[in-house]
């Protein structure tokens, strides 16, 4: 995570003094790259731009909800958008099989347990518990797909949100900037733990504007919702973007408040008014994950960088798939400190 922050900044630095770029657009690829490397360590062979833009077509398409999904139509009939994008499709599917075909020979090769350490070999040698059996091809590639679609874009909103957020409150962002300075000018292996206040300012970032801004969870049986009667197979919308901006269970709620989330006050948040990353047994399975990654990413770009909104942007939400900026985020890079 580090090192892909640095490479991040290394690059930022060597733009024009003054620079404009996309703050959205960056953080998906720095939240790629640190994916990229965790699941496939050797990194994905090839070219990794054309492997992006792959990626990003195949999740347009199979993330979408459409009618068709709506009205319950089966899965084999292509859905719209499919068709023009099939063969981008089938690249990234082929790219992601030829690297797990590759690690399989490598670790059958191997007479000991030795090997890249990285997910793929964690897949490819785990054990299903209740039946002892290795994961098929198939269900390893379904794996690596499910972690690069749910901790990806979900990752790089965080940031780009929490950018914007620091952008508009110099306060925080001071508090930010003196930590950075003091945790990376030599840092320890508990990095993540000791950036307490940037943790606090992501843990806000995803009250104000939670990736996955609605979840929805169908009823196995008849039941009751406060006073609702709920049918059996019923969906249940439950919408964290209003829940944390609920008048009655957050003071101030739409004020840019980290303080809320320091370890001292930290305690005091009801457990379901606060669901960024959802609840119960299919709570996300990457939370201490992004938390780190994005606290890192975080502490790193705002000790080198003041990133400044442009003039006149107007940034409001979108939700599509995930909550991000409508128009992106446009914004100056103004070097704080050299390399
Ligand atoms: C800030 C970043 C992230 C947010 C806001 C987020 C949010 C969520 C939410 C709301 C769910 C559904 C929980 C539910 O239905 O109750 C979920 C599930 C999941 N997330 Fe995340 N996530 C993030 C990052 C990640 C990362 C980095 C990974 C993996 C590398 C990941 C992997 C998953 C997986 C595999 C599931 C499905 C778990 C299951 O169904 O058992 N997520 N996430």
């Amino acid at each position: 995570m580090l090192s892909a922050a640095n490479g991040l900044a290394a690059r930022w630095t060597s733009l024009e003094p003054g620079a404009t770029v996309d703050v959205a657009a960056e953080m998906t690829l720095v939240t790629l790259n640190v994916l990229a490397v965790t699941i496939f360590s050797g990194g994905i062979g090839g070219d990794f731009d054309e492997f992006r833009v792959a990626m990003n077509a195949y999740f347009s398409v199979i993330g979408r909800i459409g009618m068709l999904d709506l009205f319950g139509v089966p899965k084999f009939v292509p859905r719209p958008g499919y068709r023009r994008l099939r063969h981008t499709m089938a690249y990234f599917e082929a790219v992601i099989d030829t690297i797990i075909h590759a690690r399989y020979q490598r670790l059958a090769a191997l007479a000991t347990h030795d090997g890249p350490d990285d997910l793929l070999t964690l897949l490819l040698r785990s054990l299903d518990p209740s039946t002892g059996r290795q994961l098929s091809p198939t269900e390893v590639r379904s794996n690596i797909l499910t972690f690069l679609s749910a901790g990806h874009e979900t990752t790089a909103n965080t940031l780009a949100w929490s950018i914007f957020l620091l952008s508009q409150v110099p306060e925080w962002r001071s508090l930010v900037v003196e930590e950075a300075q003091r945790e990376l000018s030599n840092p320890r292996d508990d990095l993540a733990d000791r950036l307490i206040v940037t943790k606090a300012v992501i843990e806000e970032t995803l009250r104000l504007y939670p990736p996955i801004a609605a979840l929805s969870r169908a009823a196995v049986d008849a039941d009751v919702l406060g006073e609702i009667p709920v049918k059996p197979r019923s969906l249940i919308v439950i919408a964290p973007y209003v829940l944390h901006r609920h008048r009655g269970l957050w003071s101030r709620p739409d004020a840019f408040d980290p303080s809320r989330f320091l370890p001292e006050a930290r305690g005091r948040i009801p457990r379901f008014a606060y669901m960024p990353f959802g609840v119960g047994p299919r709570t996300c399975i990457g939370s201490s994950f992004a938390l780190q990654e994005a606290a890192i990413v975080l502490a790193v770009l705002t000790r080198h960088f003041e990133m400044q909104l442009l003039p006149h942007s107007e940034v409001w939400p979108l939700q599509r798939i995930t909550l991000r900026p409508a128009k992106g985020l446009p914004m100056r890079l103004i070097q704080r400190r050299a390399l």
